[in-house]
C-alpha cells in the first residue's frame, strides 16, 4: 500500500490516482491522522502531499510525533511533495524560510548530482516542472543532499536514501510536469521496490469476499437503482456475491426521459440479471407536484415520495421473507469519502458523509439498515472499469449524469402543466440522438433539453403559431462543479433545430444555452 497523507493540496487526489494508474494500490487519509491510523494500514511507502500552508504558521497541519521514527525503524519510504518536503525538513531540524524567491508555475529544474530519485544518468539533466510554493528549504537536516535545484537556485529535490526519506519541491503528479510520471514510477519501483499488481479483477474478488463475510447466510439486502452508473455497478457486484438475496427497486416517478424505464429495465434484467422490482409511481409523484413551481419544493416533494415508496417496498419484503432486510447497498464513491473528512485549511468542505438516497431525499428513519458500500475506495473511472468486468454494457457506463429529481428540474415551473413533460421527452430524445449520431456524446459531460414556461409567436405551414420554446444545454466539465458550454458546429445546431420544430408538435422555437458554470448552474432549476 502507498499511503498519501493529505495536507490540503488541490492535487492530492491526483497523486492517489496516478499511483493507482501504475497498478499500485494507494489510499489517502488526512495528514493530521494519529500515528495508529497510519501504522494500522501497514504502508510500505508514505507520500506527504502539498498544501496551502506555511510550516511557520502556528497550528499548520503536520504528521504525528513519532511518524518519521516509526517509518525509519520499519523501513518505510517517505516522500514529501512541496509542503510535505518542507515538513520533513523542518521536523528533522533543517530550516525552511519564508520564501523571497516565490515560484509559481512552470520552472526548469536541473539535476545536480547522482541520486536515487533520478539515477546516475540524469546528472546535469534539466526538466520542466510545475512549482507552486512561497516557502523554501534553505538548510537541510543532517544526512540530506540537494539533488536538484530550480533555475533560480532554490532546492527542488532532496534525499537521504539511507534513512529512506525523499522530497520534491515541485508537483510530479500534474501533467504540467511532463517527466513527473517517470519520476514517480522510478521512485516506486526502482527506489522503493514496490510491486505492481493491483487490478480491478483483484478489487472485484476482494469485495465479493468482504460482502460474503459481512452479510449472513439468511440476511437480505436492498438497493435502490437510479439508472445511473454507480448504483448499477454496486448492485451488480453485490448480486454476484449474494445472488437473489439482493432485492432492487427502480421507481418510475413520471419524471424519466423518453423510454427510460423500458431501456434501463431491459439492461437490468436482460444484461445484468438483477432482481428488480419496477414500481410505476408516476401518478403518485405527479399528483403531489401539481401546481408546484418552486424548484426546492419540487425536490422536497420528490424526496418524500421516494421515501414512502421505499418504505412500502421494505414492508412488502418483510412480509414476503418473514424478516426485515438488514443491509442497504449504496454507490458511494471514494471522492465522497475523502471529501467527508478534509484536512484543516484545505478549503474543501465537509460536504456529506453518505450520499442520500437518489440524492433527493433520505431513508426512512426507522429502517435501521446497515450500509454496504462496495465502491467506497474507487474513483469514477475505476467504477467504470469494474462495470466492464461485470459486463455492464459500455453504453450504460458512459451515460451522462441525470439528476435525482429528473425532468422536474428541466420543466421550469409546474411540471404537470399541459403536456410539458411529453414535449420535453421528445425534444430531449432528438437532441441526444443527434449528439450520438454525430459521435459527440462521449466528449460532452452532460446534454439535455429544457422546457421553458413561455410561448412565442411563429409561423408554420402558413399558419401563425403561439407555441413553446425549448432550450438546449450541453456542457463539458471534469466533475460538475464548474462547466463550460459546448461549442457545436452551426450545421449541427441547424439540423437539430429543424428536427425538433418539424418533429415535435407544440414547439416553434429552439434556443441554445451559452452560459458556463459559474455564473449559471448546469441545470436550470
Ligand atoms: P448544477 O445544476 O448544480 O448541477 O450545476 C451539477 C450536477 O449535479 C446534478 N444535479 C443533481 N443531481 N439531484 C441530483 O441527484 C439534484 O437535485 C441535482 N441538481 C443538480 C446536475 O445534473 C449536474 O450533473
Amino acid at each position: 500500500l502507498v499511503l498519501i497523507l493529505d495536507y490540503g493540496s488541490q492535487y492530492t487526489h491526483l497523486i492517489t490516482r496516478r499511483i493507482r494508474s501504475l497498478n499500485v494500490f494507494s489510499l489517502c487519509i488526512s495528514g493530521t491522522s494519529p500515528l495508529s491510523a497510519i501504522t494500522d494500514l501497514k504502508p510500505s511507502v508514505v507520500i506527504l502531499s502539498g498544501g496551502p500552508h506555511s510550516v511557520h504558521t502556528p497550528d499548520s497541519p503536520t504528521f504525528p510525533d513519532g511518524f518519521l521514527h516509526w517509518a525509519e525503524s520499519n523501513g518505510v519510504f517517505v516522500l514529501g511533495i512541496c509542503y510535505g518536503l518542507q515538513l520533513i525538513v523542518q521536523r528533522l531540524g533543517g530550516e525552511v524560510c519564508i520564501g523571497h524567491k516565490q515560484e509559481y508555475g512552470r520552472m526548469d529544474v536541473n539535476v545536480q548530482r547522482e541520486s536515487a530519485l533520478f539515477g546516475a544518468e540524469k546528472v546535469g539533466h534539466s526538466q520542466v516542472v510545475w512549482m507552486s510554493h512561497g516557502d523554501e528549504a534553505v538548510k537541510l537536516p543532517e544526512g540530506f543532499d540537494v539533488v536538484a535545484r530550480s533555475q533560480q537556485g532554490a532546492v527542488a529535490a532532496i534525499e537521504n536514501p539511507s534513512r529512506k526519506f525523499f522530497g520534491l519541491q515541485y508537483h510530479p503528479e500534474v501533467t504540467h510536469t511532463p517527466e513527473g510520471m517517470d519520476t514517480l514510477r522510478r521512485f516506486l519501483f526502482d527506489v522503493c521496490g514496490v510491486l505492481a499488481g493491483w487490478t480491478m479483477e483483484d478489487v472485484l474478488e476482494e469485495e465479493i469476499k468482504v460482502i460474503n463475510n459481512t452479510v449472513g447466510q439468511d440476511d437480505h439486502v436492498i438497493c435502490a437503482l437510479s439508472g445511473g452508473v454507480d448504483s448499477t455497478v454496486a448492485a451488480t457486484l453485490v448480486h454476484k456475491a449474494i445472488g437473489d438475496r439482493l432485492h432492487c427497486i427502480f421507481v418510475d416517478n413520471g419524471l424519466l426521459r423518453y423510454k427510460e424505464r423500458e431501456r434501463v429495465m431491459e439492461t437490468f434484467e436482460k444484461n445484468l440479471h438483477l432482481p428488480v422490482t419496477c414500481v410505476d409511481a408516476s401518478n403518485q409523484f405527479l399528483t403531489e407536484l401539481k401546481g408546484v413551481t418552486d424548484p426546492e419544493k419540487k425536490r422536497k416533494i420528490i424526496g418524500k415520495e421516494f421515501i414512502n415508496i421505499f418504505d412500502a417496498f421494505a414492508q412488502e419484503l418483510e412480509q414476503k421473507l418473514g424478516k426485515k432486510p438488514s443491509y442497504l447497498v449504496q454507490g458511494t464513491l471514494y471522492p465522497d469519502v475523502i471529501e467527508s473528512c478534509p484536512p484543516p485549511g484545505s478549503g474543501r468542505t465537509h460536504s456529506h458523509t453518505i450520499k442520500s438516497h437518489h440524492n433527493v431525499g433520505g431513508l426512512p428513519k426507522d429502517m435501521k439498515l446497515k450500509l454496504i458500500e462496495p465502491l467506497k475506495l474507487l474513483f469514477k473511472d475505476e467504477v467504470r472499469q469494474l462495470g466492464r468486468i461485470l459486463d455492464v454494457p459500455e453504453s450504460f457506463l458512459k451515460r451522462h449524469p441525470f439528476p435525482g429529481p429528473g425532468l422536474a428540474v428541466r420543466v421550469l415551473g409546474d411540471v404537470t402543466e399541459g403536456n410539458a413533460l411529453e414535449i420535453l421527452r421528445q425534444v430531449d430524445e432528438i437532441f441526444i440522438q443527434s449528439i450520438k449520431d454525430a459521435g459527440l456524446y462521449d466528449s460532452i459531460w452532460q446534454a439535455f433539453a429544457v422546457f421553458l414556461p413561455v410561448r412565442s409567436v411563429g409561423v408554420q405551414g402558413d399558419q401563425r403559431t403561439h407555441s413553446h420554446v425549448v432550450a438546449l444545454r450541453a456542457v463539458t466539465s471534469q466533475d460538475g462543479m464548474t462547466a463550460d458550454w459546448y461549442y457545436f458546429e452551426h450545421k449541427f445546431l441547424d439540423d437539430v433545430s429543424r428536427k425538433i420544430c418539424n418533429g415535435v408538435r407544440g414547439v416553434n422555437r429552439v434556443v441554445q444555452d451559452i452560459t458556463s458554470k459559474p455564473p449559471s448552474t448546469i441545470e436550470w432549476e
